[in-house]
């Protein structure tokens, strides 16, 4: 949702009737009588701001006894050592600790109550079949760890996790307690000076999180909210130290599996991780590789690969440009928006639909008027003609149909109702009706198989008249407008409008601009900000009234042998107005129909990994045997299995364009790398300038979309000429490289590694590089330096290891970067330009960039050879059908420049039809006088190629006539001397 200050307004100001203008089919709705169910108290000071809050710290602690050793660990038992302390709920006083050696890389902490008879009646362990729940590989012990479990019992049970072939101490809870209540867990580690702490993702924040920072996960509703608690919770934080004295960087990490709400508290010298119930499962990744050596890439890579699972393989169409709008108000505006790609001559491969296509805001409806089949059929059919894809937006809320009016049938609900798939409220103990777009509504409860079936078969259905490629899950944090099962008693009210005003209902009209517009087009923002002032006043001249809001009760005191679900008594720094769990948001107390009648304030973390994972399965039923293409808004640790995300609602604006570099960067930690932002902004008005750099940098982000708001100006690439020219620029650059990023997923999905990429990553000996996310890699071998200012034509950037024996070369002129170690070099870009450069070292293969993937992926193929400083390069590529689960037959190139000779050896059954064209050496430090050429063991004429030697550049052309079956089907030798 949007996030409107605007509350909800009375039906009858001037000129606005409320009915007519809300519904694109123009059927009645109601106004809204949504009340608040209770409004605004005073603000609810959260607990890491509350002075007067307890002090965890000074509870009793634990005292460890029964130690049993095991083949891969121990267990113990941990018994409170004292009173009850009651900081946040009600202490558990037996718990069982569990130490695992459960890999080489990997050790696993479990605290857990004792006594859970049956298990999860009532302290609720994240169980296995939810969320992936990693486990000992059957021969590791401590013996052979790379870490080593330290424990003590005094004063208190205390741990220290270290590495044991530098002694480094890596996570220490010496002289700290631990926590354990029903509704509250701590556990404090301590940290070394000025540690560098990144991941925690879903953040909208620096890349390094710093040491006084607090993040908060609870999946929320709200917009990009800096600082804050976003859509997605991936428990995982990755932690890097710079060698002291010649010593190398040390890279760890740790992933805390629980999907309760939580709180992580950076500081100065310690992490303090709280969360709300649930079981401490702590599993400690050493970062080290074979050679005993640690790195934050192979942190990363242990996350995924041993904890959460590798990302999904994407389809190869899915690396092209996608464009959607919330306001493409029918069908000939979408056919308009397709033709304007066409006719600037940028490329688009999906045209996506929000919400417009629906009738009255109904998942799987098509509205008649403005979206009639069988002319909407029809015009998907012919984007599939021309190479092109559609992707609709499917809400995670079910319209409640009104029982009194039997015209207002909504057959998708009345087939769920009859299996009783959806959660439920326990005061009534019916369905749970909360409140979204389409008016009071219900949600799927996915711990039921159930629902699994029932949405396959609305999708399936749906697709016989949609026939979209892939599907978008928004509202998954599960957003709901109004406070509780608030339709209770009021289903015949259905269609009711939602408490606020929606973007694009009168009074709406967004009027700001992106910064540096009032000095670039200071008339438009003049009379933006009269036109502004005057929608305000006449917003303040109509009777207002509040949106609904959740009580706010201040802390709650635990109360003995009762949890309290929707205001536990320590109080997270949720966005939400109030910082109840439930505002805007299923309640907490919302119940499952599993056996334990688990509950919302167990699973709201997990909503938006369900929906994917169901939309997933969803699309596999639909198109068997093809890899799926869902993108969905919340997302848990593992999401990456099944789904893309997208950085939620961001703005127009400079800074917002900025932070999605670090949350892109929190995403390719947390194995979703097919993430994107709204590329020039979502909320808000963009500009040609912020437009044009935004088309830019996004082109280097592996999801590439742009979309935008409704009541906001337009904003696709060809609306203005400038940004339709750095749109065309950037995309010939990435759609060059679509084989390179594919490949990156391919090791992504297989290994676990990152496709975007921090340079602290790639050059971890350079502690100036730690913070830096104003510049980022794609792959090993491509240097990104995004404009990110308005009004400049320079930008400044580092080109990391030069003087240490990296070079690096323009992507555009091949020269190489003149600069010294450590400088930060100044680079012209103008409006129309980005900066990319190719890293010395790099074999790239290239394609001709056309208008859509599959076009691009039929031209010849080029080599670009970037030597480094000892004049070697390597490179590989992965080829496929681009979009088989499993494909049949797959090909692995392996590319090698090394004394004075480039080859590749090509493995496997692909067969890409495209021929060699042309190698491009850039480096050289002399022309090469001959030359001899092999292609499948035979040898060819290197005279009858045509060659050109400038700058330190060779070009070779004419090699087709060797590599006319296919580039990639013989093995390849050049060899100069
Ligand atoms: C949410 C989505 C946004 C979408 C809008 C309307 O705000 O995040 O992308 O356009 O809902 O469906």
């Amino acid at each position: 949702m949007l996030f409107l200050q605007v509350a909800a307004l009375a039906a009858s100001f001037a000129g606005f009737t409320t009915a007519q203008s809300l519904d694109p089919s123009g059927t009645q709705r109601v106004i809204p009588t949504l009340s608040p169910q209770i409004n605004a108290l005073p603000s609810l000071t959260p607990t890491i701001y509350d002075e007067s809050a307890p002090d965890p710290q000074a509870c009793p602690g634990y005292k460890a006894s029964n130690v049993a050793e095991n083949d891969h660990g121990f267990t113990a038992d941990l018994t409170i050592y004292g009173a009850n302390c009651q900081a946040y709920g009600n202490d558990i006083a037996d718990l069982t600790l569990e130490v695992s050696y459960q890999a080489k890389e990997r050790l696993n902490v479990r605290i857990y109550p004792k006594n859970i008879a049956p298990a999860n009646s009532t302290q609720y362990i994240l169980p296995a079949h939810l969320v992936e729940q990693p486990d000992w590989d059957g021969k590791t012990n401590a013996n052979c760890s790379d870490l080593a479990f330290e424990w003590s019992n005094n004063p208190t049970f205390q741990f220290r996790v270290s590495r044991v072939s530098t002694g480094e101490e890596l996570f220490s809870t010496y002289g700290h307690v631990i926590v354990f209540e029903d509704q509250f867990l701590e556990l404090v580690t301590n940290m070394v000076d000025d540690y560098n702490v990144y991941g925690l993702a879903e953040n909208i924040h620096d890349f390094r999180l710093g040491t006084n920072y607090t993040q908060t996960f609870y999946a929320v509703d709200a917009g990009n909210s800096i600082d804050g608690n976003v859509y997605g919770v991936i428990p995982f934080y990755q932690e890097t130290r710079y060698g002291q004295n010649g010593s190398e960087t040390t890279a760890h990490g740790m992933y805390a599996r629980n999907a309760h709400g939580q709180e992580w508290l950076l500081r100065a010298n310690t992490i303090a991780y709280r969360t709300l119930g649930g079981s401490f499962d702590l599993y400690f990744l050493s970062g080290q590789k074979e050679d005993g050596s640690s790195s934050a890439l192979t942190t990363i890579s242990q996350f995924q690969v041993g904890c959460i699972g590798t990302p999904a393989m994407q389809m190869y169409w899915t690396f092209g440009f996608h464009q959607a709008r919330w306001g493409y108000e029918n069908i000939s505006v979408d056919q308009s928006i397709v033709d304007g790609y066409r006719q600037a001559d940028i490329p688009l491969e999906c045209l996506w639909n929000d919400l417009d296509i629906y009738d009255l805001y109904r998942d799987f409806t098509n509205n008649d008027i403005t979206y009639p089949l069988p002319e909407f059929t029809n015009f998907i059919e012919s984007l599939h003609a021309n190479g092109q894809y559609y992707v609709p937006i499917i809400d995670s809320n079910i319209y409640v149909p009104n029982p009194d009016n039997a015209s207002d049938a909504y057959a998708p609900f009345e087939r769920g109702a009859s299996l009783q798939t959806y959660i439920r409220d326990p005061t009534t103990g019916d369905f749970y009706y909360g409140d979204n777009w389409p008016g009071f509504s219900v949600w799927a409860d996915w711990l039921l198989s159930t629902s699994q079936s029932w949405w396959a078969n609305e999708i399936i259905q749906w697709h016989k008249g949609t026939p979209f490629d892939g599907i978008w899950i928004d509202l998954s944090e599960a957003s709901s407008f109004c406070a509780g099962s608030c339709g209770n008693g009021r289903l015949t009210e259905n269609p009711a409008h939602p408490p606020f005003l929606l973007p694009g209902d009168p009074l709406t009209f967004d009027f700001n601009y992106p910064e540096g517009f009032n000095i670039t087009n200071a008339t438009e923002a003049a009379s933006a900000a009269a036109a502004s002032a005057s929608q305000a006043s006449a917003i303040s001249a109509s009777p207002i009234l509040p949106a609904a809001t959740t009580t706010t009760q201040g802390r709650t005191e635990p109360t003995p042998g009762v949890r309290n679900l929707n205001f536990p008594p320590y109080v997270i720094n949720n966005v939400q107005a109030g910082h109840a769990l439930g505002k805007s948001s299923i309640a907490p107390n919302a119940t499952h129909n599993d056996q334990y009648n688990t509950t919302e304030y167990e699973m709201h973390n997990l909503f938006g990994y369900q929906i994917s994972n169901a939309t997933y399965h969803a699309l596999i039923e639909l198109f068997p045997g093809r890899r799926p293409f869902t993108v969905g808004r919340s997302v848990f640790a593992g999401s990456g299995k099944t789904t893309s995300h997208w950085g939620g609602d961001n703005t127009s604006t400079w800074g917002s364009m900025f932070l999605s570099i670090s949350q892109a960067f929190t995403m390719m930690m947390s194995g979703i790398p097919m993430f994107g932002a709204d590329t020039c902004g979502f909320a808000r008005n963009t500009d040609f300038q912020l437009c044009s750099r935004w088309m830019e940098l996004s082109a280097f982000f592996p999801f590439y979309r742009n979309h935008n708001v409704k009541a906001a100006i337009s904003q696709e690439a060809y609306r203005w000429s400038s940004v339709a020219e750095s749109a065309r620029r950037a995309m010939a650059v990435r759609y060059s490289l679509l084989g390179y990023m594919y490949t990156l997923f391919y090791h992504a999905h297989t290994k676990g590694e990152t496709v975007m990429r921090a340079l602290a990553w790639e050059f971890p000996n350079d502690e100036s590089l730690r913070g830096t996310f104003s510049q980022f890699m794609l792959g090993p071998s491509i240097l990104v330096t995004p404009v990110l200012v308005p009004n400049v034509e320079t930008v400044q950037g580092v080109f990391p290891g030069i003087g240490k024996g990296e070079r690096w070369y323009d992507w555009y002129t091949l020269a190489e970067v003149d600069a010294q170690p450590g400088e930060n070099v100044t680079l012209q870009a103008p409006l129309e330009h980005i900066n990319v450069h190719v890293r010395g070292g790099s074999v790239l293969v290239l394609q001709e960039p056309k208008l859509t993937t599959a076009e691009t992926r039929k031209t010849p193929y080029s080599l670009l050879v970037a030597l480094s400083s000892d004049n070697t390069a390597t490179g590989n590529l992965y080829l496929d059908d681009g979009e088989s689960l499993q494909p049949n037959a797959t090909r692995l190139v392996q590319f090698s420049y090394s004394n004075n000779c480039l080859s590749f050896t090509s493995d496997g059954d692909f067969h890409s039809a495209p021929a060699l064209g042309n190698i491009t050496i850039a480096g050289l430090h002399e022309q090469p006088q001959h030359a001899s050429l092999k292609s499948g063991g035979k040898d060819c004429d290197y005279s009858e190629l045509s060659t050109s030697f400038d700058g330190g550049v060779l070009k070779i052309s004419g090699l087709d006539k060797y590599t006319s079956n296919g580039a990639f089907e013989h093995d390849f030798e050049l060899n100069f001397s």
